[in-house]
């Protein structure tokens, strides 16, 4: 195992202490977040852990499935207590940048469902100003060059569509993805979330702000988890 699949891992399993029996589990989508999934089924079937999960993903709904943990509809609950999930960036005040795994529409939706968002990532992902990563922005395959065209005039950089092979990446929701290559310049993620989604043929965009209130974060001193002062786990 590479170094930094260890650090994924150490994240991902730590974050897992964060869920208790009877906790209804949002669960993310990715390389880090999937060694979440592998060990709450484990728990589930050698500690006597009891959930249901929400999966943010086809993928993971797989994953999960395949380790035994029980899945719900969203819709069939009123809410969820936790969701955990990785990020392509987090800068200090938990803004996050979702969506390197074209999951963010469902992500977003299930983090919005939930009473606490914990975010399992590899040091790599800590930045001072987010947009290194290029923003993944969800759109509509109608009319999706003039979409392209109108985010890139908004946000003053080139967008790509995002292609896998031949074809365009189509998400799990039949739409594609723009990346959007700002640089490390999005400042005001909120007002850059706003302005984006004021785009019609834009389905969602991948800044989740307000949102993340903890990161368990693998890197060379260990696993650290950072709580955000004045959120939603932090008394
Ligand atoms: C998928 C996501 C992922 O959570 C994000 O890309 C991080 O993935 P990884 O843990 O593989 O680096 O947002 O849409």
């Amino acid at each position: 195992m590479s170094d930094v699949e260890a650090l994924k891992k150490a994240a991902g399993i730590a974050a897992c202490d964060f869920v208790k029996t009877g906790m209804k589990v949002g669960l993310g989508t990715g390389s880090t977040v999937k060694h979440t999934v592998i060990e709450l089924g484990r728990r589930m079937s050698e500690e006597g852990l009891e959930i249901v999960g929400v999966p943010t993903s086809l993928a993971t709904e797989e994953l999960a499935t395949k380790v035994g943990i029980p899945l719900v509809e969203l819709s069939e609950l009123d809410g969820l207590d936790i969701v955990i999930d990785g990020a392509d960036e987090y800068d200090p005040n938990f803004q996050l940048i979702k969506g390197g795994g074209a999951a963010l529409l469902r992500e977003k939706i299930v983090a919005q469902e939930s009473a606490a968002m914990v975010v399992v990532a590899d040091a790599r992902k800590r930045v001072q100003t987010l947009g290194a990563f290029p923003l993944p922005i969800e759109v509509t395959p109608f009319s999706h060059e003039a979409t392209v065209r109108g985010l890139s005039r908004l946000l003053d950089c080139r967008v790509n569509i995002r292609m896998a092979g031949n074809g365009p990446v189509i998400t799990d929701n039949g739409n594609m993805i723009a990346d959007a290559h700002t640089g490390p310049t999005i400042e005001n993620p909120i007002e850059c979330e706003r302005n984006v989604l004021m785009i019609a043929g834009v389905v969602q965009v991948g800044l989740f702000n307000g949102m993340c209130d903890a990161v368990v974060l693998a890197g060379g001193d260990g696993i650290e988890t950072f709580v955000k002062p004045g959120g939603r786990l932090s008394q």
